[in-house]
């Protein structure tokens, strides 16, 4: 058995560079490849694993080739979601046909864009026989798993069980048109950054240690709202960042999004998951929040008030970046910093932990498995908010099942 895994991405975009930084802090893999139907991007992006240190990436013409490159162990996948049944494919595959070593997959969040693909997702890396791991950076997040650890050992041994968990994640709009486009992306904020807070939600109210299994959802209530993007001025603005296919007058996603997620524990008693989340947020940048209730104790997080904050005049008049946190909106007034950004919202602990996974032949914890029963939660929800009622889980109809954002026959207003 190998004692240092070669990682290729599939992917060279946001999130890669998100990872690669976040590579710096670990220790038993690097990254030796990288694939992206375009060439020239695969080739920074790889020059960008090399000088960072964190391996000597190439660039790769087709995941078939990067597979069968005798360095390559495991994959990360991070293409777009509409790619990812036709990524798994050809994984799969590749594969099947005998070329290369590959040990694990491990693939971003949302797992698909809705149950039918998701369960496909499941299939095809059941048919690989590879261990696969679902990358929800946002349960890796020191501060947050060091809060549960610590919430449950003392506070809930104590005098009982979390019931309540809120988390929000808001920012201003993402940065590449595909995520704006609702059959590309499968949905609007709610698919794309509502998976975040509800696996954090089911997170935080399972005792370390127990199975996702103990406790169980049984019902979900949810709305959806186009707030900002499709008023008159920000359909222009929009279609003119992003290009004309971004049409928010003929065919918006949603902005805002919220549901109420009811679970029960092992003995029948009631707990709430409360997640918002938005693309219509201004502030700093992008805030991640949580709290939690108990009976004697409570916790809370918001990642913007992370105590770093550089106060800048008006005669600062820079250039626009992203250089202080994800999704700036500003370079001027009191702005936080975060320190080691790729680490604080998980990444580094996340692939750690799966690259340990994958080097000592085990299924890590967060799977595939946990990818569907989010996505299965997450079109629960789109199923609420437009029956506008509350719906018992799972529903019938599921399987099947496609947003009417995704289908592009949502209205807004
Ligand atoms: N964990 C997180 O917080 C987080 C953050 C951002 C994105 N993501 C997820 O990561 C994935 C990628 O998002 P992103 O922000 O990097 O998007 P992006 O638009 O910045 O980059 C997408 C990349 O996909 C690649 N690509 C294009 N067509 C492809 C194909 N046919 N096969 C394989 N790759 C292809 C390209 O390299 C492109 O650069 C999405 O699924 C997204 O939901 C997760």
């Amino acid at each position: 058995m190998t004692n240092k895994l070669g990682i290729g991405f599939i992917g060279s975009g946001f999130v890669a560079k998100f990872h690669l930084q976040a590579w710096r802090g670990v220790r038993d893999a690097d990254v030796l490849g990288i694939y992206s139907p375009n060439q020239q991007h695969a080739e920074a992006t790889a020059a960008i694993a090399r000088e960072l240190r964190v391996g000597k990436a190439r660039a790769f013409g087709s995941i078939e080739e990067m597979i069968a490159a005798p360095e390559i162990d495991c994959l990360w996948l991070c293409g777009p979601n509409h790619q990812r049944i036709e990524n798994m494919q050809a994984i799969v595959n590749a594969v099947k046909s005998g070329k290369g070593k590959l040990i694990g997959i491990a693939c971003e969040k949302p797992l698909a864009r809705n149950v039918g693909e998701a369960r496909r997702m499941v299939e095809l890396v059941e048919e690989s026989g590879l261990l696969h791991g679902y990358l929800e950076d946002q349960i890796f997040a020191p501060g947050l798993t060091r809060g549960r650890e610590i919430m449950w050992s003392r506070a809930a041994k104590l005098t009982g069980r979390p019931y309540l968990a809120r988390a929000a994640e808001e920012h201003s709009g993402p940065h590449s048109p595909w995520f704006w486009r609702g059959d590309l992306q499968g949905g609007g904020v709610l698919n794309d950054m509502m998976c975040h807070s509800i696996e954090v939600g089911r997170f935080m109210l399972t005792q370390p240690g127990s199975p996702r299994s103990s406790i169980r959802p049984v019902k979900v209530s949810a709305q959806i709202a186009s707030l900002k993007w499709s008023r008159p001025e920000y359909v222009a603005s929009l279609s003119k960042q992003m290009g004309s296919e971004v049409d928010y007058k003929k065919r918006p996603s949603e902005d805002f999004a919220r549901a109420t997620v009811n679970y029960v524990d092992e003995d029948n008693n009631p707990l709430i998951v409360e997640v918002t989340t938005s693309w219509s947020y201004v502030g700093a940048g992008l805030r991640l929040s949580l709290e939690v209730l108990g009976p004697e104790y409570s916790l809370a997080m918001n990642s913007l008030d992370n105590g770093l904050k550089l106060f800048m005049s008006r005669e600062v008049k820079g250039d626009a970046g992203e250089d202080l946190v994800e999704k700036q909106n500003a370079e001027q007034g009191l702005m936080p910093i975060l320190g080691n950004e790729a680490a604080e919202y998980g990444y580094e602990s996340q692939n750690r932990y799966f690259v340990q996974c994958f080097l000592d032949g085990k299924q890590p914890e967060e799977s595939f498995y946990d990818g569907l029963e989010v996505c299965e939660l997450l079109m629960t929800a789109y199923m609420s908010a437009e029956q506008e009622r509350t719906i018992q889980f799972k529903p019938d109809g599921l399987e099947s099942y496609v947003p009417l954002v995704a289908q592009g026959l949502w209205k807004a207003r």
